[in-house]
């Protein structure tokens, strides 16, 4: 691939509109993204119709950004990228079908991008030097993964959540905590005043020792509120922030650790919209220094969903010669498998 290889990618999977234009290497020369959360923060969530209803609206202006942000014309893109998976279906059809479109008005190779191999492959934007073998950490609203990156595009799948995604936790939690969506930044927020050993959620025992379970310590918040509510007793919800904050990184933490022991690995990537999370950040930091492990984490703008992560995803697709035809569909429960290429 040239150096000069521009690609012009899309990302519409959940509830934020996001086109971006990146040359090889993780050099990325537009990253624009419209969110939506303050058409979906009256809901207290994403309403998936609204979501792709918004989609529409906004992606050729949010295209034309960032077209006009790189200093790039549509004649000289030479390929265009889509997240087809997972995600919101309606929402990933607007993605994809405007790609595919665009793609073949310039006759330009389309290429098909998992979401999951996107959040991986946000790590590369901020650390070209990564390289495989690495393990892999997603955090977001959908999914928690631990993965053993093994080469470009091969995977090994090490554990994943039973239940909630760790995003999906704080979401939840910080709804019960009286706090808008998305709940994530706002219980961060909150936490910082509060004392993180003032209760002592209990991790759940799994039998596969590298998943994760969350919904138990959610429930635990959930009762804890609901208990003091009916007594008339009143909390500290910054406390209770702080607490159930703390036994999410605890969980996180022992398993990535874990995770690097059992492959014999110690370079541990984090991506995923929970790990634009300080306090997470912080404790993986600190974890990985006195465990001797090389840590990537990448910056916060490319931990939560943008479509430079899948600009960056998409070169590897090129350069393993997966190219999507014209029938490419959404996939909204796609998982990661071994390899992409099959
Ligand atoms: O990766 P992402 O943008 O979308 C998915 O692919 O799901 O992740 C969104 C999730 C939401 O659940 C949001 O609350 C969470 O990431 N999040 C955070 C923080 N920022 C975003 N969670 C905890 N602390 C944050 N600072
Ligand atoms: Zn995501």
């Amino acid at each position: 691939m040239k150096d000069t290889f521009k690609i012009l990618a899309i990302e519409s999977s959940c509830d934020e509109t996001a086109a971006a234009v990146v040359l090889p290497g993780g050099k990325v020369l537009s990253n624009v993204i419209h969110s939506q959360i303050a058409l979906h923060a009256k809901y207290g969530g994403v309403v998936p119709e609204l979501a792709s209803r918004q989609h529409i609206k906004s992606m050729p202006y949010v295209v034309d950004a960032a077209l006009r942000q790189a200093g790039v014309s549509a004649g000289g893109l030479d390929a265009v990228a889509v997240t087809y998976g997972p995600g919101l279906s309606g929402a990933l059809l607007c993605g994809v079908n405007y790609a595919k479109a665009f793609a073949w008005g310039l006759g330009i190779p389309l290429i098909g991008v998992n979401h999951m191999v996107g959040h991986i492959c946000a790590n590369h934007i901020t650390h070209p030097e990564l390289q495989p073998p690495y393990i892999a950490l997603i955090i977001s609203g959908g999914h928690t993964l631990l993965v053993h990156v093994c080469g470009e595009l091969d995977y090994i799948l090490l554990g994943g959540t039973r239940d909630d995604a760790a995003g999906e936790a704080f979401d939840k939690v910080a709804r019960t905590l009286g706090l808008g969506y998305p709940g994530g930044p706002q219980l961060e927020e909150l936490a910082r005043g509060g004392d993180e050993n003032a209760y002592s959620f209990t991790k759940p025992k799994l039998d596969k020792p590298l998943d994760f379970s969350f919904s138990g310590i959610k429930t635990a918040v959930i009762n804890l509120m609901q208990n003091a509510k009916s007594r008339g007793q009143a909390i500290n919800t910054a406390d209770v922030a702080a607490s159930f904050q703390k036994r999410i990184a605890d969980f996180l933490c022992d398993n990535a650790l874990a995770a690097c022991r059992g492959a014999g690995s110690d370079s541990l990537s984090l991506c995923g919209g929970v790990c634009a999370n300080g306090y997470i950040r912080g404790r993986m930091q600190a974890m990985a220094e006195k465990q001797h492990i090389k840590l990537y984490l990448p910056e916060k703008k490319y931990c939560t969903d943008n479509a430079a992560m899948i600009g960056c995803a998409a070169q590897l697709y090129i350069k393993n010669n997966k190219i999507a035809g014209m029938n490419l569909n959404a996939i909204p429960n796609l998982g990661l498998k071994t390899s992409e290429l099959n």
